[in-house]
C-alpha cells in the first residue's frame, strides 16, 4: 500500500541563548518562578534581521541533507508557524525563495503548537494519494520580536523561544505493515470556542477602522494573551484524547509504543499527560529546558533531538501529541 514516512529531519536554533536570569531584570520575573512552573531553563532567540523563514531554510537544508536527497525532489512545501515574515504572502513563500525551488506549490499552515501534526498531516493526504512523492514539512517560530519583554507579558513572554524542525516526507510502498517505516495515522482537531484563550488581538481586520492603530499598540494588544490556567486545564484533557484516539484507530496499546514525542508547552503538562497513561521515563524525552516553547517548531526539533540523542532509533514505533492556541490539537502514529 501506498503511504508516507518521516526519511529524514533537521533542526535550527539561532545562536543566542537567553536564560531565565537574562529575563528576571525585564520582566519581574525570575528563574526559581519559571522552572518551578515550567522547567523552562533557557532558550533561544534571534539577533538583527533573521526571521522565521530564515529558520526555517536552515532546518530545511540540514533536513535535505541527511535525506540524502536534492532538492528538485521536493515536490511541495508546507511551513507551519503563527510568527509569519510578514502578513502576506505566506512565510512559505519567502522559504521557497531562499531555498530557490520556485514552481513548487508552498503552503502555510496556522495552527499554531499543533501546526505540525496538522502539516504532517496534509503531506501524507497528498502521498496517499499519488499526488506528491517528496514534500517538506517545517515548523518554525520567531517569538521573540512578537512578546511584550515588560511585567505587563510576563506570563506568557518567559514560556517562548525561536526555532525551527524540517522533515523530508517522502512515498514508501508499505509491504510489512507490522515492521516497516510509515505514518500511521494523523488525527486533528479544534475548537474555536477557545479562540480567544491564547491570542494576539491585533492587528487583525475585523476591526472597525485601521487594522493597526496607535491604541492597539498603547494598549499591548499587539501582543500575545492567554488564559493560562484554562489552557493548562484543556492541554492535559486532550493531549491523551488524542493519543487514545490514535491509539484506538490503529488497535494499538499504549505498551506498543516505543517512544512518545509530546508538544514542549509546559514540563508540568508532560509529566501529567504522561503519569496518567504510566508511560517510564525512558519512553520520552524533553527539550522544554533548552529551548521553551518553539509552538510549531516544537515537534520536529524533538524528533530530531531525540535522534541525535540515541533515543529515537529506526524502526521505533512513535507517538506523537500536541496543544495549543485556537485550541488546536491532534496527534500521529509513526514507525520510524
Ligand atoms: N514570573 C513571576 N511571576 C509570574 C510570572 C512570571 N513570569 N507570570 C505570572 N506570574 C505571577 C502572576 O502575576 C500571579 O501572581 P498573583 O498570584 O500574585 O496574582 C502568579 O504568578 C500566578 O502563578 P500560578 O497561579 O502559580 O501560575 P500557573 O500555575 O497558572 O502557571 C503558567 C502559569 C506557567 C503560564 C501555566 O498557566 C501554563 O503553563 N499554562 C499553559 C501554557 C500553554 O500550554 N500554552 C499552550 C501552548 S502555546 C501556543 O499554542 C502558542
Amino acid at each position: 500500500m501506498l503511504r508516507s514516512k518521516i526519511l529524514a529531519t533537521g533542526m535550527y536554533v539561532p545562536p543566542k541563548v537567553v536564560t531565565n536570569n537574562d529575563l528576571a531584570p525585564m520582566m519581574d520575573t525570575s528563574d526559581e518562578w519559571i522552572r518551578q512552573r515550567t522547567g523552562i531553563e533557557q532558550r533561544h532567540w534571534v539577533e538583527g534581521k533573521v526571521a522565521t523563514s530564515d529558520l526555517a531554510l536552515e532546518a530545511s537544508l540540514i533536513a535535505i541533507k541527511n535525506a540524502g536527497i536534492d532538492k528538485s525532489q521536493i515536490d511541495m512545501i508546507i511551513l507551519a508557524n503563527l510568527s509569519p515574515d510578514h502578513e502576506f504572502p505566506g512565510t512559505a513563500c519567502f522559504l521557497q525563495k531562499k531555498l530557490g525551488v520556485p514552481g513548487i506549490p508552498a503552503l502555510d499552515v496556522r495552527q499554531q503548537c499543533t501546526g505540525f501534526i496538522y502539516g504532517l498531516s496534509i503531506a501524507d493526504q497528498y502521498i496517499r494519494t499519488g499526488t506528491y512523492k517528496t514534500i517538506l514539512v517545517i515548523g518554525a517560530e520567531v517569538h521573540s520580536k512578537g512578546l511584550d519583554k515588560t511585567p505587563n507579558g510576563r506570563e506568557i513572554s518567559v514560556l517562548f523561544g525561536d526555532g525551527a524542525g524540517a522533515a523530508i516526507i517522502t512515498a514508501t510502498e508499505v509491504k510489512d505493515p507490522k515492521k516497516d517505516s510509515y505514518l500511521y495515522s494523523t488525527h486533528l482537531h479544534a475548537d474555536g470556542t477557545f479562540a480567544e484563550e491564547l491570542w494576539v488581538p491585533s492587528p487583525g481586520f475585523d476591526t472597525t477602522g485601521d487594522r493597526l492603530t496607535q491604541q492597539m499598540m498603547d494598549e499591548g494588544l499587539i501582543y500575545p494573551k492567554m488564559n493560562g490556567k484554562n489552557v493548562f486545564v484543556h492541554a492535559v484533557k486532550r493531549m491523551p484524547e488524542a493519543i487514545e484516539e490514535a491509539l484506538k484507530a490503529n488497535e494499538l496499546k499504549i505498551e506498543d509504543i516505543d517512544f512518545f514525542v509530546f508538544h514542549q508547552a509546559n514540563l508540568r503538562i508532560i509529566d501529567m499527560v504522561a503519569k496518567q497513561f504510566s508511560i517510564p521515563e525512558h519512553k520520552y524525552f524533553n527539550t522544554i529546558q533548552k529551548y521553551a516553547n518553539t509552538t510549531a517548531a516544537t515537534i520536529p526539533i524533538g524528533i530530531d533531538e531525540a535522534v541525535r540523542a540515541g533515543k529515537l532509533k529506526k524502526g521505533m514505533l512513535v507517538a506523537s501529541a500536541a496543544f495549543g492556541s485556537g485550541f488546536t490539537w491532534g496527534s500521529a502514529i509513526f514507525r520510524f
